[in-house]
């Protein structure tokens, strides 16, 4: 690691380093990067310390005097980022994964530099050029109308916040009383909390069960809807995902966008993890129906391999966001923007914000978008491959079917007979959470705990899902054999 010199005083009243200095501190923090991402795969997947463990390490009051930069990022890189699992890692499987990008990264670290404000046209035309046009791309990628338009926030969780506080202004004029919402009952746990933000009872969000396949069936959903019409309530909105987080399950779109048309409801998709493969042939076959939304969301923090954070919200109608969000204040007179030039801060929840979109940017200008294509592919095919390896082996047992780089199975060793195989396939979890050699998490499905993959990072190779798959056996085997 190059060392910045520590003979040179950092200016304390305009707290800057020297210029020599921020250059070498700058190379550290690049050396300490590339080290990571160049060694990941050697590393444990799993770290964790207990509070304890990490109060001994960590817990100061805040020092009162200057610190040698590199001795500071010598500790963040041992202590701090050293006790954080790694959810680039090739052998990560969990939730779902963050590969990220070196490019997304220092188009992050390019940003934290010059911090633009990327709220107004008048203070960053530049990034709201870059912003519009990284929209646009994943606007056509959808299939979404030209007028289409959103932003770039946090995550999923404010993307789906941002589109349902859309929904209510336009399908409800704000007016939530009798109001109520469907989807799945496999729909992601932020849109609940979306619609408590936005002033809904708990009631009004009505969770429909799903087929066997995971899948929102379009009857229930119209029953329900015309039951709730019987009964005087307004439904206003049809939740469909595209790729439950569960099991990766897709909703028929084209029946539940025909069933919003007939209605007059709004349709959101949360892509939050799926939609990137809309880019994709076989992706954008998948997630047929996807252009006909109101609004839809996808992080590209997940499959579009993204430092966190970065979550994208699109409408059918741009101008259904700035009649959302749009507010006044004196003091932003001047900023007013002109005919094509957008104030983002007037279609979503921040004022001041980032300028997230320079990393999505960045990465298609260095790579090009026939690797971003060929890397969601490569996911796509890789939970395929896991779904073959594991029909293929007796020890287990594929409990749903590789769907948008998500498969779920469970280990059953020498038959289903054998042991409580809920607590079995919970204990093999533990038992890699332990030894770090990768990490799968659990879930339910159909009554039953299982293992599930989430396959997204392109650097998984299929060798590193057979190695795996034998670990889990070889786990399961010595977690059977002791109970
Ligand atoms: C389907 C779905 N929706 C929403 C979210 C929430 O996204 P975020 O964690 O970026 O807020 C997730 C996260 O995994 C997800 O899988």
């Amino acid at each position: 690691m190059t060392r910045a010199d520590p003979t040179a005083t950092p200016d304390q009243a305009r707290l800057e380093l020297a210029p020599e200095a921020m250059r070498a501190f700058g190379h550290a923090v690049v050396d300490a990067i590339v080290d990571r991402l160049a060694d990941q795969a050697s590393l444990k997947v799993t770290t964790r310390k207990t509070r304890a463990e990490l109060d001994a390490l960590l817990w100061q009051d805040p020092p009162a005097g200057p610190t040698d930069p590199n001795a500071v990022l010598a500790r963040v890189v041992e202590h701090v980022l050293g006790n954080c699992m790694i959810p680039s890692h090739p052998r990560f499987f969990a939730f779902v994964p963050g590969p990220s990008s070196f490019v997304g990264a220092m188009a992050d670290a390019l940003v934290a530099g010059f911090n633009p404000f990327a709220g107004t046209w008048f203070e960053s035309s530049g990034a709201a050029e870059v912003e519009l046009l990284t929209i646009d791309w994943l606007r056509r990628a959808f299939g979404l109308p030209e007028g289409a338009g959103g932003l770039f926030v946090s995550g999923g969780s404010v993307a789906n916040l941002t589109a349902l506080a859309a929904a209510r202004h336009m399908k409800l004029a704000d007016r939530v009383a009798g109001a109520v919402g469907y989807g799945s009952a496999l729909v992601h746990g932020s849109l609940d909390k979306a619609f408590h933000i936005l002033g809904f009872g708990r009631e009004q969000f009505r969770r429909l069960p799903v087929g066997d396949d995971g899948r929102l069936v379009p009857g229930t959903v119209a029953e329900a809807v015309a039951a709730d019409r019987a009964r005087g309530l307004r439904p206003f909105l049809i939740i469909a995902n595209a790729g439950t987080t569960n099991t990766g399950a897709v909703d028929p779109l084209p029946a539940l966008a025909d069933l919003a048309a007939a209605g007059g409801l709004w349709l959101h998709v949360d892509g939050a993890y799926g939609a990137a493969v809309a880019l994709t042939a076989r992706g954008a076959a998948a997630l047929d129906g996807l252009g006909r939304a109101d609004s839809v969301v996808v992080d590209p923090h997940k499959w579009l391999f993204q430092p966190y954070e970065i979550g994208a919200v699109l409408v059918r109608q741009r101008d259904w966001l700035k009649r959302t969000f749009q507010s006044e204040a004196d003091y932003m007179q001047d900023t007013e923007p002109l005919n094509r030039e957008i104030n983002f801060c007037d279609h979503g929840i921040q004022l001041t914000r980032g300028f997230r979109a320079l990393k999505l940017w960045m990465t298609v200008q260095v790579h090009g978008m026939d690797a971003i294509r060929a890397a969601i592919e490569h996911g796509l095919g890789l939970a395929e491959h896991a779904e073959q390896l594991l029909r293929a082996d007796r020890r287990f047992e594929v409990m749903t079917p590789a769907s948008l780089g998500v498969v779920t199975f469970r280990y059953v060793g020498q038959g289903k007979g054998a042991g409580n195989l809920d607590a079995l396939n919970r204990a093999i979890v533990g038992a890699m959470i332990e030894d770090g050699f990768a990490l799968a998490t659990s879930t339910q499905v159909r009554g039953a705990t299982v293992l599930r993959f989430c396959t997204v990072n392109p650097r998984t190779s299929e060798g590193d899902m057979a190695a795996v798959i034998e670990h889990i056996a070889m786990l399961g085997a010595r977690i059977a054999d002791k109970s």
